[in-house]
């Protein structure tokens, strides 16, 4: 196992990203608070429902744009109030702060180092960040498209253009669907696929391609982690599992192939209504010691499986950027026995971590005077 124990003479190449400071308005359950971090763990502990996750959250959204709890922004706005800010300052980049602000108009603006994005998508790779929540499980064990999720997000973060890439296939496979329906109505009106295909592919095939490209290195370096962890006991394979058969992966391979695939399977998608083939329908598959890991794997092979994609995705921010990636863990140190929080923790000695916890006594590992403790009550926070 080398990049688990990883000298720190290795991450002087690297800049570590570190969130210094946070301002919160009217967030969820937080009315005005300040608060300073530290470089290494900053652990949030509090009993349930004080607001723990809220805080965390309230970083992720500077990251990625959204929650990851929620699809509707305006939930995190106080229920008492009109609108919510959120303010960081980041150490060690060429980001130096972001500002989100949202109010009930369902206006939202985002601010990085003082100007406003027109898109929000634009500020993706502008702070990066790995979250594992509990419901990272349900990346094993829900359909495919959290699979889709957690990879369009890992990847958008990489590369921008990503991201615009797919904003641009969701649109046009969602225009293409009402498409589909009329024709259905009026079969004259086929030739117009060809043409909604063409552009179809065209992005399409862009996605696939980096998705593979994104697969081949995550599943390395996730086998090698999760292998450390079980002691070499457990192997553990992805794969993307392509709607699209292919037999070589360069762009336009990919989009030839896509574009008569989808010519073949043309009288199907209009009987259908419906968009059959491409990056919407994509898998991945996840096997443990040649057994699928959805139906076989236990609980506690699943969360390694998982943390394993975790440490791969901060390697992979790492090596392709150049700066390691702020890391959020809420609740995940109650869920792992002592053996892998001490894996895990060995591992984040180099990253910014924020971790949540019920009670932080009861994890001998995190007793470090350098640590940041807050305690958590009712949307008040206090440093001890
Ligand atoms: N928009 C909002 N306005 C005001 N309060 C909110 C809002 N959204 C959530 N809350 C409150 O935040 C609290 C939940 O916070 P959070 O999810 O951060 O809890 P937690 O400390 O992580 O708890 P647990 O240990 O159970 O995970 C609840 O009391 C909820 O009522
Ligand atoms: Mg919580």
């Amino acid at each position: 196992m080398i990049f688990l124990v990883e000298p720190l003479l290795f991450l002087q190449a690297v800049k570590t990203l570190i969130v210094d400071s946070i301002r919160l308005e009217n967030f969820r359950n937080y009315k005005d608070i300040e608060l300073n971090f530290c470089d290494g763990i900053n652990i949030f502990q509090g009993l349930n429902g004080q607001g723990k996750t809220n805080l965390l959250e309230s970083i992720y959204i500077c990251s990625v744009g959204k929650s990851f709890r929620t699809s509707k922004d305006i939930e995190m706005i106080n229920h008492e109030k009109e609108y919510f800010t959120v303010n960081v300052g980041i150490k060690n980049d060429a980001t130096d702060k972001i500002f989100i602000r949202y109010d009930r108009q369902k206006q939202k603006a985002i601010a990085v180092n003082g100007i406003f994005l027109r898109k929000s998508g634009q500020l993706m790779g502008a702070l990066l960040c790995v979250l594992f929540c509990p419901e990272d499980l349900l990346i094993l064990s829900d359909g495919p498209s959290r699979r889709r999720r957690f990879l369009d997000i890992a990847i958008s973060q990489l590369n921008p253009l990503y991201y615009y890439n797919l904003q641009q296939y969701t649109k046009l496979t969602a225009q293409k669907n009402v498409q589909l329906k009329q024709i259905k109505k009026n079969p004259k009106q086929k030739d117009v696929l060809f043409v909604w295909n063409e552009q179809i592919a065209e992005y399409g095939s862009k996605i696939i391609a980096e998705r593979i490209k994104f697969i081949d290195v995550l599943k390395d370096l996730a086998n090698e982690s999760h292998a450390y962890i079980s002691e070499y006991k457990e192997q553990l394979v992805l794969e993307y599992e392509n709607t699209i058969e292919l037999n070589e992966y360069d762009e336009r391979h990919i989009k030839e192939t896509y574009i008569k695939t989808l010519e073949k399977i043309m009288q199907r998608e209009i009987e259908r209504e419906v968009s059959l083939i491409g990056p919407h329908r994509d898998d991945i598959s996840f096997r443990l010691n040649d057994l699928e890991l959805k139906k076989y794997g236990s609980q506690g092979q699943k969360r390694t499986a998982v943390l394993s994609l975790k440490i791969a995705e901060i390697e992979i921010m790492k090596k392709n950027t150049g700066r390691i990636p702020i890391l959020l863990l809420d609740d995940v140190m109650s869920e792992l026995d002592k053996k892998r929080q001490e894996a895990l923790l060995s591992y984040v000695k180099g990253v910014q971590t924020f971790i949540t916890c019920v009670d932080s006594e009861s994890f001998d590992q995190l007793k470090d005077t350098q640590n940041y403790i807050f305690n958590i009550s009712d949307g008040a926070v206090s440093k001890l």
